[in-house]
């Protein structure tokens, strides 16, 4: 750790790690009600499950991102954060949102828009916590006088994120209307902005760890970025295909998500082409694991995945299947799961003495248990999904006809998320089995980090 104030960075890590385990809990809660009967049904039937496992899944990505960000700044400015203070304020405001929220959530207290459920007076809190955190974190940067272009993209995809909320924030009386603006916070998050926040921590990672050169790996950067932002704008049509606005969406949307995958073959090269060319510049291989990994699953979960339902002819048949939830989980998981988990392992040595530089084996198990888990899963959701989409779709079958005959696949789901599941116990063990201690050290920068930034 080289600067003190980099600390605050634990905490967040430590409350992403307690509702990462929660979120798995409502995971496996969910798919077993697939199989029924279901003894919790009037308790907590799928929606309320379904709802509270993907909240909390948003919540701990973000609280990921946001304590990564905090590990971030200071090192790439080469400054203390302007405020720690602020910094556990936001985190306690934060908490509070997720978890009353969470419990609202068990009352049905909650809008009913998929993934933007929280009620208005948690939605302010939310602004109010992204307010205070770009304050912060602009300050830094500011009184610093170094700026990046790491943390410039990383920046704009929190800043971002941040604006992409506002169209949440209003009530549409007319259903379509609604729809239509729900995309432009979810699809242009993950396919937008959500991307450019990976890409910051990406560069950030593969700078520090092989011996690449900054400005050869921002030159990429800002090309790879650049086309998540052609396709991805437009791409946000895949998502208007039949919800009843004109029909000149489908092409759009068609062509435009299509080309989305090029910038995830960009990226999952510029990672690998980094380690290749440059070598490991830093021992924390386990870190690389989760960083080559995060870029390879993105392609395969996003991008290839993505691809395989987003041409609407394909989609017609697909949408709001178990395919969906096939490539919502591998995508997710690849590009912002495991990027946080990636500056998790990356940080976490520095807060954590007696944890081994190079990782431990626990994490590996972890990475490996996880990684065979969720492509299991997706497995399971796909091939759910092909019998849903044939049964249902093509030869007419009810809906719970169609579920019946598919439960073959919800009992392989089960037990590939239970192997998932283990791996996500042993992240958080290790997480917490080395009690941490914040002490500075006084390494130099590593080759790759120590070229200056115009400005600098
Ligand atoms: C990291 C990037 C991505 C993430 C995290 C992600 C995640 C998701 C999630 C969670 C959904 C379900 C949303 C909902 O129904 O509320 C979804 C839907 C969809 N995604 Fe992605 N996605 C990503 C990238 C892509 C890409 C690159 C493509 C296309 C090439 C794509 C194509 C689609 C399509 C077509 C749907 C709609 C499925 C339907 O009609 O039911 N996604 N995505
Ligand atoms: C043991 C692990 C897990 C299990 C058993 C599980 C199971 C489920 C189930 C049953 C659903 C409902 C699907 C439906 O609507 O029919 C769901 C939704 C979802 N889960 Fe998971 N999940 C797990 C872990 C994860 C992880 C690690 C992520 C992301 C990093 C994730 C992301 C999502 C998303 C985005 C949805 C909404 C998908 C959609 O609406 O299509 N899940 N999950
Ligand atoms: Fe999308």
């Amino acid at each position: 750790m080289r600067y003190k104030s980099q600390s605050v960075a634990y905490w967040y890590f430590a409350v992403a790690m307690v509702l990462f385990g929660l979120q798995i809990v409502f995971g496996l809660l969910s798919a077993t009600k697939y199989l029924g009967p279901d003894p919790l049904l009037y308790l907590l039937p799928f929606d309320v499950t379904k709802v509270i496992h993907t909240n909390l899944l948003i919540v701990w990505v973000l609280t990921g991102f946001m304590g990564a960000t905090y590990w971030m700044v200071p090192d790439e400015s080469r400054t203390e954060l302007h405020s720690v203070k602020l910094a556990y304020i936001q985190l306690g405001l934060w908490v509070t949102m997720g978890v009353t929220a969470v419990v609202g959530y068990l009352f049905r207290y909650g809008t009913g828009n998929k993934l933007l459920e929280q009620p208005l007076p948690h939605k302010l809190v939310i602004v109010v916590v992204m307010l205070i955190f770009l304050y912060n974190i602009g300050m830094t940067i500011k009184k610093s006088g170094r700026f990046t272009t790491t943390e410039g993209v990383l920046l704009l995809g929190v800043g971002g994120a941040a604006v992409l909320f506002f169209p949440a924030l209003f009530e549409y009386k007319n259903y379509v209307v609604s729809i239509f603006y729900r995309w432009w916070t979810i699809h242009l998050w993950v396919e937008g902005v959500w991307e450019m926040i990976q890409g910051g921590f990406l560069a950030y990672l593969l700078i520090r760890l092989s011996g690449a050169d900054r400005e050869v790996m921002e030159k990429w950067l800002y090309v790879i970025v650049g086309l998540v932002f052609i396709a991805g704008i437009l791409g946000t049509a895949h998502h208007y295909y039949w919800i009843g606005v004109p029909g000149y969406w489908l092409p759009i949307g068609g062509i435009f998500s299509a080309l989305e995958p090029v910038a995830l073959v960009g990226m999952a090269i510029y990672a690998y082409s980094a380690i290749r060319r440059s070598g490991m510049a830093h021992p924390n291989t386990l870190a690389l694991h989760w960083t080559v990994g995060s870029a390879v699953y993105t392609l395969f979960g996003a991008g290839l995945l993505g691809l395989a339902h987003t041409w609407p002819a394909v989609n017609k048949w697909t949408h709001g299947t178990l395919i969906t939830a096939m490539h919502g989980h591998a995508a997710f998981y690849g590009a912002y799961a495991m990027i946080v988990l990636a500056m998790i392992s990356y940080a976490l040595p520095a807060m954590a003495p007696g944890r081994r530089e190079q990782g431990t084996t626990l994490g590996y198990w972890s990475f490996w248990l996880q990684i065979t888990g969720m492509f299991g899963m997706t497995l399971s959701f796909a091939t759910a999904g092909i019998g849903q989409v044939y049964l249902e779709r093509i030869l007419g079958l009810g809906y719970l006809d169609a579920q019946l005959k598919i439960q073959v696949h919800f009992l392989m789901l089960i037990v590939t998320g239970a192997l998932f599941a283990v791996g996500v116990a042993l992240f958080i063990i290790d997480f917490f089995r080395y009690a941490p201690k914040f002490e500075l050290t006084r390494d130099v920068e590593p080759v790759g980090g120590a070229v200056g930034q115009p400005g600098a």
